[in-house]
């Protein structure tokens, strides 16, 4: 079983699918690992490293030829790809429903897709889930953003020449990245405060030692739906959190937005007269900017000023921690394929019926199988 790890080329893409402990280990199951040359250098691993672990480097058509399984982290042109065996299998974020022309070119040249980010929030596929680990890096980095952005300091100091209040922090939207914000601005010394529509979060973010800040006695509020994921909530609820939000965020500091709901455009939490009623200096640092935003004027990977807040229009942030990325995100690839690595056939098995194959494959036997995906291409 051969195992190609690609050099990535999507731009601004920073991270590596495999890193020298995985390989190592895909070695200890009886594959060949093949590392596309260059491919770990963003993420400060060497060639050498790569080599020293076990793996043969050398240049993309040496690392695909006769390769059964193609590990990347955001998913190549499919051209890219000649020389693997029929039927390889290629494993990677592939952000099937944005690259849909991608998947298809995957289904074309006859691969068997993976796509990870569609990994089912159960407890057998934690360890597998990119989505977690890599929310988990950017809720900690939007912090270190926002407090890079903001002219004062986060925790209370007493100095001789006068004391220096802590800042308040407010999260918005507490689910893996929001959770790890909370962590981080309080490790920082902030007063933090967070919200979220799922109660089940009002418990979490106390054991962070941060204040929930909660809509009450209001119908509407779905809360939980599949999954785990929030649902939309009715109109009578999304006033009463603006009213709420009104109040609490002219009082704030930062402002860290992470709030997303599977499916839809992200919900807008925050507008531009709420903006105007926060301290000048202050930051908002909006993680769903991709997703449409929650904050009115997020220009996606952008830092704009309004009314003299700082809006930072947050992407990709787990790309700017590119050795901690491809770790986890490596991690997260090793868990997966040795969960279903079958010893006597040196290779996974993934069976249709298994709640994890069939969350995360999308292409198969030449034509797109995934039903998340057809129902989002209806044409497809
Ligand atoms: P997400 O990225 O989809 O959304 C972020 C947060 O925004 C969520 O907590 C959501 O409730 C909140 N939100 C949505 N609309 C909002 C609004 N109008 N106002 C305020 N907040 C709003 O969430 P993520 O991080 O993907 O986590 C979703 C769920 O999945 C969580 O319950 C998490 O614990 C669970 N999970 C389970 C895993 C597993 O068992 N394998 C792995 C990772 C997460």
């Amino acid at each position: 079983m051969k195992i190609a790890v690609l050099a990535e080329t999507a731009s601004g893409e920073t991270r590596v699918a495999a890193i020298p402990e995985t390989v190592k280990k895909f070695i200890a199951l009886g594959a060949e690992l093949a590392v596309e040359e260059g491919a770990g250098l963003a993420a400060a691993i060497t060639d050498a490293e790569f080599a020293a672990a076990g793996a043969i480097t050398g240049p993309r058509s040496a690392v695909l030829a006769g390769a059964d399984i193609i590990l990347s982290v955001s998913g190549p042109e499919a051209v890219t790809l000649a020389g693997a065996a029929p039927g390889a299998i290629l494993v990677g974020a592939l952000d099937s429903i944005r690259r849909g022309d991608a998947i298809q070119a995957y289904a074309a040249a006859g691969l068997q897709a993976l796509s990870l980010e569609w990994m089912p929030r159960i407890t057998r596929a934690q360890s597998m889930d990119v989505l977690s680990s890599q929310s988990n890096l950017a809720g900690y980095k939007a912090v270190i953003d926002g407090a890079a952005a903001y002219g004062r300091a986060f925790p209370m100091m007493m100095t001789a020449a006068g004391t220096i209040s802590p800042a308040r922090v407010f999260v918005m939207g507490v689910g893996v990245a929001g959770l790890q914000a909370i962590a981080t601005a309080r490790r920082l010394g902030a007063q933090v405060s967070a919200t979220d529509v799922r109660s089940a979060t009002r418990e979490q973010i106390q054991s962070l030692g941060a204040k929930p800040v909660f809509v009450e006695d209001v119908a509407g509020i779905e809360g939980e739906g599949q999954g785990g994921y929030a649902t939309e909530t009715s109109a009578e609820y999304q006033r009463a959190q603006a009213e709420l939000v009104s109040g609490h965020i002219a009082k704030q500091d930062i402002v860290i937005t992470t709030a997303l709901i599977p499916g839809k455009p992200a919900p807008r939490l925050i507008s531009d007269t709420q903006i105007a009623s926060m301290r000048p200096g202050s930051v908002l640092v909006d993680l769903a900017a991709d997703a449409g935003g929650n904050v009115e004027g997020t220009v996606v990977g952008e830092r704009v000023q309004k009314h003299g807040v700082t809006i930072l229009g947050a992407v990709n942030l787990a790309r700017s921690l590119p050795a901690d990325a491809s770790a986890l995100f490596a991690r997260n690839v090793y868990n997966f394929l040795s969960a279903f690595w079958d010893k006597e056939l040196g290779g996974p098995v993934l069976p249709d019926d298994d709640e994890i194959v069939r969350g995360i494959r999308v292409t198969k036997d030449g034509v797109i199988v995934n039903e998340r995906l057809l129902a989002a291409r209806p044409t497809a």
